[in-house]
């Protein structure tokens, strides 16, 4: 959800990030033609740098991620082509998918686990992919619109003009194509820029399988390339909800995605709602073409670890993945899928109300950013509550935070700080005029 009212959409948007890139006509058009800096992985420290840095909290200043070196400095920079937070920053060498007694590695390694059985050594498997990919491959290589909402500024994290934090992991797609591999599965971290509630985090992680068939596997079977790679498709995709949910009711639902066609969306019907459980498809002929397979057909799909670990494993808060806290963590081993979470308390919330008048460069991204900027994960959620335009043609928002520890209870002073911090850089930063 970008710019769409938070109200009480919660219950409709609930788990909508899967479906981010299936819009075909929302669009945003933004430009931002400023020179980017190299990808340097080292730079002097200026005496400003030094100055801002003893005032940050100590992060891990030298990353290596999948045999990339990354500086703080590569990542985070005061640059109007730059929109990465320190707090983004901080997560991007945390790989909750490379844990094993982590509810996102356990269910990654099931869903291998599934892949192992049913397809023995076929399957290629990536889970160490820098997350800093270039635009080239996030957006134009699957074949995203230039003008698609997706790659606006509002919704994704650029490092530079040329430069993101992957929105998805298909932004491996056809350089894995390219390389020859015809089955894997992709998983890893991706960022995207968001709205605050219990099932929006701005870095949650997805997991992406490509299979390409040659002719000799569909002539045979006396259907076109297309029925057979769609077919093949939804069996393997059945399994693997059966593999981890049991025997569910199904059903598949058309869509659109830039890069597939046919594009469908797997439901199933667990605990009385109807779940979309992934995004999948025939891949795009040109995809295919550019990347060297010519007379192939192929299939994707992608799916996203935190909603279906929210479900499988009874996780009521997203921000609950990211906890250090042992009465979260020991709950989980290694190869045990669907335990159930037990809470170990629930601490009260805290509410909060700010009304401003908007400005035409107003976002509600931009606010969660500044909100999750100052509170980290003690904001749950924020949502806009009052909306009016007035006779002069001005418009104002009132949203609501709510603030809630996971971990313990919030004293009333830390929250008017915090609420203090919010107001004054909503006020400066956003350049709106607080009611
Ligand atoms: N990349 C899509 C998203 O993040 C998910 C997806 C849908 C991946 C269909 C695929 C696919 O490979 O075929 O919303």
């Amino acid at each position: 959800m970008s710019t769409a009212m938070a109200i009480s959409l919660v219950q409709s948007t609930f788990f909508s990030k899967i479906s981010l890139l299936r819009h075909r006509n929302s669009l945003r058009s933004f430009a931002l033609p400023i020179p980017f800096s190299s990808f340097s992985t080292s730079s002097a420290l200026s005496e400003d740098k030094l100055h801002r840095q003893k005032w940050r909290q100590p992060v891990v200043s030298v990353l290596e991620l999948g045999g990339v070196k990354i500086a703080k400095d590569d990542v985070v920079r005061d640059d109007p082509t730059n929109n990465v937070p320190d707090t983004i920053f901080s997560k991007l060498g945390m790989q909750l998918h490379r844990r094993d007694q982590h509810p996102i590695g356990i269910l990654k390694n099931a869903i291998y686990n599934y892949f192992d059985t049913n397809y023995p050594d076929k399957f290629d498997k990536f889970d160490n992919l820098c997350p800093i990919v270039s635009v080239k491959m996030n957006f134009d290589d699957v074949l995203v619109p230039p003008d698609h909402v997706s790659r606006s500024y509002n919704d994704t994290y650029y490092v530079d003009p040329q430069t993101v934090l992957r929105c998805h992991t298909s932004a491996h797609q056809a350089e894995l194509l390219r390389k020859g591999h015809t089955h894997f599965l992709v998983t890893g971290d991706v960022y995207r820029r968001d709205s605050i509630d219990s099932t929006h985090y701005p870095v949650f992680h997805q997991m992406e399988g490509v299979r390409v068939f040659t002719p000799g596997d569909w002539e045979a079977s006396g259907t076109d390339a297309t029925s057979y790679a769609a077919g093949d498709l939804k069996k393997c995709l059945e399994g693997l909800a059966r593999h981890l949910f049991g025997s569910v009711e199904m059903r598949w639902i058309d869509t659109y995605f830039p890069f597939t066609n046919p594009s469908f969306e797997l439901e199933i019907y667990f605990q009385e709602k109807w779940l979309e459980v992934l995004g999948c498809g025939v891949t795009e002929q040109e995809i295919l073409k550019r990347s060297g397979r010519i007379n192939n057909v192929a299939w994707a799909f992608g799916l996203g670890l935190e909603r279906l670990a929210m479900v499988l494993f009874d996780i009521p808060d997203i921000r609950l993945f990211w906890s250090t806290d042992e009465r979260f963590t020991s709950q989980f081993s290694k190869g045990q899928l669907g335990v159930r979470f037990k809470p170990f308390s629930k601490y009260p919330p805290c509410y909060k109300d700010m009304s401003f008048w908007i400005n035409d460069a107003f976002t509600e991204n931009n606010l969660c950013e500044i909100v999750r900027g100052v509170a980290g994960d003690l904001v749950e959620e924020v949502q806009l509550i009052d909306n009016f335009t007035n006779k002069k043609g001005m418009t104002s928002h009132c949203y609501r935070i709510s603030y809630r520890s996971m971990e313990r209870s919030l004293t009333d002073e830390e929250i008017n700080d915090l609420q203090w911090n919010v107001r004054e850089q909503v006020k400066n930063k956003l350049n709106v005029d607080l009611r």
